[in-house]
């Protein structure tokens, strides 16, 4: 029987800071009753300069490993998917591994937006089944705040700031573990969601800070038609991989993007209201971190199995998406 991956631990941290709809109606024209009909958003947290991506993510680590009973010292690896470090130089995987004492663990950055933990996951399992006794910690974790422009409300409605974490390790008990995983990317729709600024391209000259190229540009409408068409696509096609049918999940987590995105990809597969897991009203579109936090939310609520079947599906800018099967 050959190693499969299995999580082990589940963690994730929000900043204090909660921006209600309403507090988002003062700032510009929008309503409460837009965005939670358009995007199922209520809240969402904000993290204050004191609560850094690496701050959010070695929270999340922490709480991982306690529940895993894994120390820092016993790390192999450590992988963060995000768009949002606290700086180009270091990564923030190496600031998680100071602050950790992980002196052993390898660390990088994984840059594929809302994908990032996904495609973290999918790195991880390989090193694993190679050689099962490893540990990694996946984590993603994003300061989108502070890459939004508090005068776009196509944009500043939708993001929030949070972390998430797992500790994955290897088995070889029967029918547990990631069964598949399925990454893509199509860079020739890149300017549909895009910071066009801060990179080097080219120098960062005040009339591109006036342009407002540090933030988040969206095309809203075309991102949500290529998110629906690709989570869709990616769906079956983990499915198939796995020998599954649609009926055989037991629970469905997606990047939480946008209600009616999840809601378009649960009809589609024709699963019932119970099997998809959705906790976007509390956080909004936290791109990478947003899968671990709702399988830690899901873990600790009870709600996770052993054996059960999980579909995971993210989507986000590149565009990058990707899709996971896993018997938990
Ligand atoms: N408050 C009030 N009105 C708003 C608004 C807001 N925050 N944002 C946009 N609008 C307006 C628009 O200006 C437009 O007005 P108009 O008809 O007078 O031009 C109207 O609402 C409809 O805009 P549109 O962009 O077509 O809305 P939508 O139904 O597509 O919803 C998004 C907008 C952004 C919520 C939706 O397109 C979406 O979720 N897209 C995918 C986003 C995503 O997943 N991004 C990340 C991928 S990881």
């Amino acid at each position: 029987m050959p190693a499969r991956t299995i999580i082990i631990g589940t963690g994730s941290h929000l900043p204090k800071k909660i921006l209600t709809n309403q507090d988002l109606e003062k700032i510009v024209d929008t309503s409460d009753e837009w965005i939670r009909t358009r995007t199922g958003i209520e809240t969402r947290h904000i993290s204050s300069d004191d609560e850094p991506n690496s701050f959010l993510a070695t929270q999340a680590a922490k709480k991982a490993m306690e529940m895993a009973g894994v120390r820092a010292q016993e790390l192999d690896l450590i992988i963060v998917g995000t768009l949002t470090p606290d700086m180009p130089m270091p990564s923030v995987a190496c600031l998680v591994q100071k602050e950790l004492g992980a002196r052993k663990a390898g660390a990088f950055d994984l840059y594929a937006t809302c994908s990032g933990f996904l495609y973290g996951l999918s790195i991880a399992d390989k090193f694993i089944r190679d050689n099962r006794r490893l540990k990694i910690l996946v984590i993603g974790s994003e300061v989108l705040s502070k890459r939004v422009n508090w005068k776009d409300r196509n944009t500043c409605v939708i993001f929030g700031d949070g972390a998430g974490a797992a500790i994955v390790t290897g088995t070889r008990e029967p029918n547990r573990g990631i069964v598949s995983s399925h990454l893509h990317a199509d860079g020739s729709l890149w300017e549909l969601l895009a910071i066009r600024g801060l990179g080097t391209a080219q120098e960062v000259t005040a009339e591109q800070l006036e342009k407002g190229w540090q933030y988040i540009e969206m095309q809203g409408r075309e991102v949500f038609k290529n998110a629906v068409r690709a989570l869709e696509s990616v769906s079956w096609e983990a499915l198939e991989s796995a020998g599954w049918h649609s009926e055989d999940i037991d629970l469905l987590v997606a990047h939480q993007a946008n209600i009616r995105i999840i809601e378009f990809l649960r009809e589609r597969l024709g699963l019932s209201k119970d099997k998809v897991f959705i906790n976007i009203s509390k956080y909004g579109n936290t791109s990478a971190a947003s899968i671990p936090i709702a399988l830690d939310e899901a873990n600790r609520a009870g709600m996770l199995h052993p054996g059960m079947r999980l579909l995971m599906v993210a989507f986000g800018g590149g565009f990058t998406w990707a899709g996971m099967t896993m018997r938990w």
